[in-house]
């Protein structure tokens, strides 16, 4: 076989790997989603983790475990890192990074803003995504080079995903979060304080997944926050980027725990540089 013949088929491999992938992502998401639904009217059992208000419920152990034994029946050489379980190694380069509920705190108080986040990286990068909410029933989703969508019923259909507005920081609507360590959050708040009059407001909507595709679907301008954990952010981030937009850590690395920036290419040299200015690197 020619090297032309051969490298043809590997693309065409890592194409349908890729394909399979989403499709798995989708179904997780919206399989998951349904787990969550189900059980939000039933009592909840409410512990915490890192601190007094990094909570955790029986639900998302439920959904993770669902995630765990999906992939265990569907896809058993695949590794898995989440946020609740011990997770699983693998063997077959794919590697899982989900969260079965972002947005835990807005799940307890029945606030609409949280979801499922299902990642899957091959040879150590995200190739494909799915968000899903719940309450309201919308899905986000991508596959590396083929671009993010949201809503319609089949993987592939729904509304293809273009990005933020183009405004200068001085008229953009900025998403972020805070963490929940009281000394990191007193750093965060002071960022935030002083990136305030540079814009035009900021927002907390309680879920880095959905603020991150809500700057895809073009509902926030940009997005930052330091402390993100990987199954915060992996899906999200595949999906602002197939909207068209830029997502950066820390000195334009790849989006990390010490730092993520997720905006439109206008926007983001200005945000970067302010975020730069008022001492981000310091925060986490
Ligand atoms: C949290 C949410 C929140 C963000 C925190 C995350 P969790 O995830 O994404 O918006 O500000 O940094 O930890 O705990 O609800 O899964
Ligand atoms: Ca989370």
């Amino acid at each position: 076989m020619s090297d032309g013949v051969r490298s043809g088929h590997q693309a065409s491999s890592e194409a349908e790997l890729i394909g399979d992938l989403g499709r798995c992502a989708v179904e997780l998401a919206t399989g998951a989603a349904d787990v969550v639904r189900a059980r939000t009217s039933g009592e909840q059992h409410i512990s915490s983790k890192t601190t007094s208000t990094d909570l955790v419920t029986d639900t998302d152990r439920a959904t993770e475990d669902w995630i765990m034994a999906w992939l265990a029946r569907r896809r058993p050489q695949d590794a898995l890192l989440g946020e609740e379980g011990p997770g699983r190694e693998g063997t077959s380069g794919v590697r899982w990074v989900v969260d079965p509920i972002d947005g835990t705190v807005n799940f307890v108080l029945g606030i609409p803003m949280y979801a499922v986040s299902i990642a899957a990286e091959s040879g150590g990068r995200v190739v494909a995504a799915a968000v899903a909410n719940p309450v309201t029933g919308e899905l986000f989703r991508a596959t590396l080079g083929g671009g993010a969508y949201a809503g319609g019923g089949g993987f592939g259909a729904g509304r293809r995903l273009t990005g933020p507005r183009d405004v200068p920081l001085a008229r953009a609507v900025i998403g972020t979060g805070f963490g929940y360590d009281p000394d990191r959050r007193a750093r965060q708040a002071a960022v935030t304080a002083a990136l305030l009059p540079r814009i035009a407001d900021i927002r907390r909507l309680g879920s880095a997944a959905l603020d991150i595709c809500a700057v895809a679907a073009g509902r926030l301008d940009g997005y930052f926050e330091v402390g993100l954990n990987p199954w915060d952010h992996a899906a999200a981030v595949l999906i602002a980027r197939e909207a068209g937009a830029l997502a950066v850590g820390p000195n334009g690395h790849e989006p990390d725990t010490a730092l993520a920036v997720v905006g439109g290419p206008q926007l983001m040299p200005e945000l970067t540089a302010a975020l730069d200015e008022l001492g981000i690197a310091q925060v986490l």
